[in-house]
């Protein structure tokens, strides 16, 4: 049985806090409509004020980023036990726009991971070729490597999400086929075999350039769990369609 697929939207730097909580709110009224689980990563000032709106909806919160300490002189950053206090139950580490405008590696993305478990946080770890990379034949092999750099070994179904996304695919309206999809998500499981315990279930996003229009197409890939979704999260409507797209 594949394990429940999760929706996720990763707000990135949008918003203020006023459409934050309207966006919120609208979720929290339809989260009784869909079949799956749903998440918003907000903009960290914005996590009060949406974890009030969202309430005990069933609605999960997510942080789009963490330091690996608990707290400390580390002036502008936030830590998992702050996202954690707040009621977020994820925190997604090492997406491509971390990796690039920070330069984040894979032992920093990894070192991210396990301050994520240490405060009780599911991490969201993303991994994802460029396009270069894909085209010299390498998305496998960087994949792999990002997921065995990046991912703490002996995480759960229950303790992990991975999120495949392309970097080309992220905001550009392009998107992989179905097979190339597949082709990747089953390497991951692959690899995530010699890293988990239960690899089965751990859930595998798909990620970049998910709307409601190819949500049925690219969730019903198998090995795909759900999707981290960017742009179409910002209106309610749309990341609900993703949401009744998945199967
Ligand atoms: O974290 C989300 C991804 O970067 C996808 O963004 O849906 O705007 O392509 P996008």
């Amino acid at each position: 049985v594949a394990p429940r697929a999760l929706i996720a939207g990763n707000w990135k730097m949008n918003m203020d806090r006023v459409s934050s909580e309207v966006l919120a709110s609208a979720l929290a009224q339809n989260v009784g409509s869909v079949a799956v689980d749903l998440a918003v990563c907000p903009p960290s000032v914005y996590l009060s004020p949406v974890s009030v709106v969202l309430g005990s909806s069933g609605v999960a919160l997510g942080g789009q980023d963490c330091h690996t300490a608990q707290n400390g002189a580390h002036t502008g950053d936030v830590s998992p036990e702050m996202l954690a206090d707040l009621g977020c139950t994820y925190v997604i580490v090492g997406h491509s726009e971390r990796r690039a405008d920070h330069g984040e590696d894979d032992a920093a993305v990894r070192a991210k991971a396990e301050a994520a478990r240490r405060a009780g946080l599911i991490p969201i770890v993303c991994v994802g070729e460029t396009e270069a990379e894909r085209d010299a034949g390498k998305a496998l092999d960087v994949v792999e490597s990002q997921v065995r750099g990046s991912v703490p070994e002996g995480l759960t179904g229950a303790t992990l999400v991975v999120a495949y996304e392309p970097v080309w695919a992220i905001g550009t309206g392009r998107t992989p086929t179905a097979d190339d999809v597949a082709a990747v998500h089953a390497h991951i499981r692959k690899v995530l075999g010699d890293l988990c315990g239960d690899a089965a279930n751990v859930r595998l996003l798909y990620g970049g350039s998910v709307k409601p229009g190819n949500a049925k197409e690219l969730m019903s890939v198998a090995n795909v769990n759900g999707a981290l979704v960017g742009g179409a999260s910002l209106k309610a409507e749309d990341f609900l369609g993703i949401a009744k797209a998945t199967p």
